[in-house]
């Protein structure tokens, strides 16, 4: 059971909890969930849009690029130590996280991607629009701590890939009960 929620009443509740690490959930071959900290939520085009930042390497970027939507997952409280280990230190690649990681996958409401039970504040969302970030427009100091370019791009945290910047509309936002 879902109960819909007024999304501005949450905007600083998600802010957050962002930076601690949420999860980007993909439904395209498979279910597959990332923990991704950065994002933004607010208004773009006249439209509720969450904007997420995914590197080049991340399974979840083929994912996002072969169904045009993803969904993000917030807990109410924290997030899970053990959900954050899996989700955002192993790959979808390599194996499957509902299992590994005990997540419970909910039926979407709008559209293909579900949220989980354990995360049950949930956005579905979908691409507008997506564009790379232009590493040689960056300040220097950022472009070197956040993108060494002597760490392969299959490391989970920062290494030398840019990100692709994903502005999707919120379609739905509610709590899985
Ligand atoms: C706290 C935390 C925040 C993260 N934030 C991001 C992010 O915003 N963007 C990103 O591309 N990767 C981020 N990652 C790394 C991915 O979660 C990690 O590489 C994950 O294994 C990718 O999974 P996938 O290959 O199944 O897509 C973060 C990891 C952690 C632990």
């Amino acid at each position: 059971m879902t109960e819909k929620i007024n999304l501005m009443e949450y905007t600083g509740h998600i802010a957050n909890m962002l930076p601690k690490g949420i999860l980007l959930n993909t439904n395209a071959d498979k279910f597959n969930s990332m923990v991704i900290g950065w994002g933004n939520i607010g208004t773009t085009w006249n439209m509720s849009t969450f904007v997420a930042y995914v590197r080049e390497n991340r399974y979840t970027k083929g994912c996002i690029d072969k169904t045009g939507e993803f969904s993000v997952s917030i807990p109410i409280d924290a997030p899970d130590p053990d959900i954050n280990k899996i989700c955002g230190w192993k790959s979808g690649r390599d194996i499957d996280k509902v299992n590994e990681a005990g997540l419970t996958v909910c039926e979407p409401v709008a559209l293909n991607t579900p949220g989980i039970k354990e995360y049950p504040l949930t956005l579905e969302c979908r691409v507008l629009h997506k564009c790379e970030i232009d590493l040689s427009q960056l300040p220097e100091e950022i472009r070197e701590k956040m993108y060494p370019q002597d760490v392969e791009g299959t490391y989970p945290m920062a290494n030398r890939d840019t990100h692709t910047v994903y502005t999707a509309q919120i379609v739905e936002a509610y709590i899985i009960k």
